[in-house]
């Protein structure tokens, strides 16, 4: 059956959920809104970009020039002002914004008043400091409160920020700053992470070395060990908030003004610097996140992202504080000092909404239930999922061990350009399947089409593509135009190419299937990555995989799996035998692994994500590509050598 779907869709998942009752009675989102979405789109979010604060209002919606967007164009607004003082104006500066919990146990609540003034306070030493509208300023910081007080700062004053997530290496900062001609670096004396210092400053010194545009250096201090402060260049935060006024002037801002540059690395090429602008970002993250999470006045609201990520910008930073939410900032990992952290925070908390990854749900499923069940989760009343697509298995484990079974789960499709949440369910109205982000949300449109560009029918695979504008959209790259267009443009007419394979059922949900570049060929069947690895991670012995292919003299390429097991199970080739036996029943004998190969970790981005690129090379016998933005590079020797001896043994 070779057919000519560009991926072919080999799982049949049937478990649904139906939204609970009294969630959808009460619910945001009221059914009938997708219907008036899709009357007039451009209405619709004119409709939200008008719940924002404009001290020029807009008059115009959409101007769209393909692939270049305008929002709001012709308005005026300043984003500190929509996620702050809006707030505290309308009685609430006694609100709690963040509660604020670093790794080695200090907390802190943090009100709106109290984020306010600090902001202003940051900002008027930014200005003093010489930095004015235009200019970009990379943020190089644990996660601190000053990290967001750092973002809404610039904000407030009309320079862009840059930040850059505080795992990365020294190269990987000079690459961002010099891109985009930052003027100052702002960063920590040192982190926290599992106990350990990360050596923030000492990174930027290095870095600086190669980054003539940074004129300040301004440091925050976190852990307290002595820094080198050059003369001249750095300036610690304390010192020059000290006699800082607590108000601060915002620069009204253009809708399609520059809010902010965050870098997708991609997998090999140089990062790309994705622009995001103010009025369309802050209407697509507002929207969403009061949607798709059904945010109500007393939430506590947690995402366990980095702000160093878009996840972070949009659903700690923007989103949330635009909808005046209580959210939850932690600093550390989830196994410090014990592999129960998160669940203690929820407990304390009281958290009801998590929004976290399928790749630390797995970690937590690897861990075992034991360490949620130690802990009172009752206050949790809805669960979140983004980054990956998630394993209806792990999907299944968050809802039962987490949710405890009460909570909806949404999975989240988006992306760094995208700015904001496309495909999600509205948790008061969709009926969920596990393992898929269900529909594109109201104002959204999406298809999943073939190499001719053509929409798949029911049941099918094919590339996902956004086929019209939306306000959060990515503006272009950063001195790139070209490469906007060829990236993400030139593939389809008229169609956003998200780079995702996917697949679409009878009733429209759409299932993400990975990265399309990832996909295998396996005697001239596409087969996608991500429905291997969800079949592999159904047996109950396995806690994570990633397949790859490896170039097969037979079959053209064969499928590699790198499989790592539950507690105390062992790697033997009986199991190896099992598990395909296991993939080949549920997705057909030709997606039986060939190779499978047994490891404790597997190589993942700090994001999380499987860095299958590094797979491939490993699988295949080469030597390694770019290993810098790998989380621990330890993995990567032993899984080398376990490879070698499984392709010697294939080949004798
Ligand atoms: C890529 C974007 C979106 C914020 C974090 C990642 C994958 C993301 C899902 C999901 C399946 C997902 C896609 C996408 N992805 N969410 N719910 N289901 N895949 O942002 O680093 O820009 O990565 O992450 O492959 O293209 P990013």
């Amino acid at each position: 059956m070779k057919s000519s779907a560009t991926i072919e869709a080999l799982s049949e998942e049937t478990r649904r959920f139906p939204p609970p009752p009294e969630l959808a009675s009460g619910a945001n989102a009221r059914p009938g809104i997708y219907e008036e979405a899709e009357r007039d789109y451009e209405a619709f979010w004119a409709s939200w970009a008008r719940k924002l604060e404009w001290s020029k209002p807009f008059t115009k919606t959409l101007e769209w020039n393909e692939p270049f967007a305008k929002w709001f164009g012709d308005g005026e607004l300043n984003a500190s002002v929509n996620a702050l003082d809006r707030h505290v104006r309308a009685g609430q500066g006694a609100r709690v914004a963040y509660y604020y919990e670093g790794e080695p146990g200090d907390r802190r609540s943090i009100s709106y008043a109290q984020l306010l003034a600090e902001v202003c306070r940051f900002g008027n030493a930014l200005r003093k400091l010489g930095i004015k509208k235009g200019d970009r300023v990379a943020i190089y910081m644990p996660m601190i409160p000053e990290l967001p007080i750092a973002m809404l700062a610039c904000a407030r004053i009309g320079a862009a920020h840059s930040v850059i997530f505080g795992g990365f290496s020294p190269d990987s900062i000079v690459d961002r700053v010099n891109d985009s001609q930052c003027v100052a670096l702002v960063t920590a004396d040192q982190g926290w992470r599992r106990g350990k210092k990360v050596l923030l400053k000492n990174n930027c010194d290095a870095a600086m070395k190669a980054t003539p545009s940074v004129r300040t250096c301004i440091v925050a201090r976190r852990v307290g060990d002595p820094v080198q402060m050059q003369a001249g260049r750095d300036v610690w935060w304390h010192d020059i908030v000290a006699d800082s006024p607590i108000q601060c002037e915002p620069d009204p801002m253009n809708a399609e003004d520059l809010l902010y540059l965050l870098y997708t690395s991609g997998t090999t090429a140089k990062p790309k610097g994705i622009q995001h602008t103010t009025g369309g970002y802050l209407t697509g993250v507002t929207m969403t996140h009061k949607l798709v999470f059904d945010l109500k006045e007393d939430d506590v609201y947690w995402c366990a992202a980095d702000i160093g990520w878009v996840t972070g910008h949009s659903y700690i930073v923007y989103g949330p504080l635009c909808n005046g939410a209580t959210s939850i900032i932690y600093e550390g990992t989830p196994d410090f000092p014990d592999k129960d952290r998160l669940w203690e925070i929820v407990e304390r908390y009281k958290v009801s909404i998590l929004y976290t990854a399928p790749t630390a749900i797995r970690t937590f499923m690897k861990w075992g239930a034991q360490y949620p069940a130690k802990h009172d989760l009752s206050s949790l009343r809805l669960l979140g999922s983004v980054g990956e697509p998630i394993n209806p298995e792990a999907w299944m484990w968050y809802r039962e061990h987490i949710g405890r079974g009460r909570c909806p789960v949404v999975d989240t499709w988006w992306q760094t350009e995208t700015g904001a949440i496309m495909i999600a369910p509205l948790p008061g109205i969709t009926t969920t399947l596990p393992g898929s982000a269900t529909l594109p949300l109201p104002g959204i449109a999406a298809d999943v089409v073939n190499e001719q560009g053509e929409s798949v029918p029911p049941g099918g695979g094919g590339y996902a593509v956004l086929t019209r504008p939306w306000p959060s959209m990515l503006r272009g790259i950063w001195g790139d135009e070209e490469r906007y267009r060829q990236t993400y443009w030139s593939k389809f007419a008229h169609k956003y190419l998200a780079g995702d394979g996917c697949r679409r059922d009878a009733e429209g949900n759409y299932w993400f299937m990975g990265r399309i570049d990832d996909v295998m060929n396996v005697s001239g069947h596409r087969i996608s990555t991500t429905e291997v690895e969800s079949a592999l991670i159904e047996h109950p012995k396995v806690a994570e995989a990633a397949v790859c292919g490896k170039l097969d003299g037979m079959t053209g390429q064969a499928i590699y799996a790198f499989v790592s097991l539950r507690g105390a199970e062992s790697g033997t080739p009986g199991l190896a035998d099992e598990l395909r036996a296991h993939v080949g029943e549920k997705l057909g004998k030709f997606t039986q692994p060939k190779f499978v190969t047994f490891t404790q970790e597997l190589p993942k981005t700090r994001s999380g994500k499987i860095m299958r690129r590094l797979l491939r090379d490993i699988a295949e016998g080469r030597t390694l590509g770019d290993t810098t933005t790998l989380a621990d590079s330890t993995v990567v020797k032993e899984l080398q050598e376990r490879a070698a001896s499984e392709s010697a043994r294939d080949e004798a």
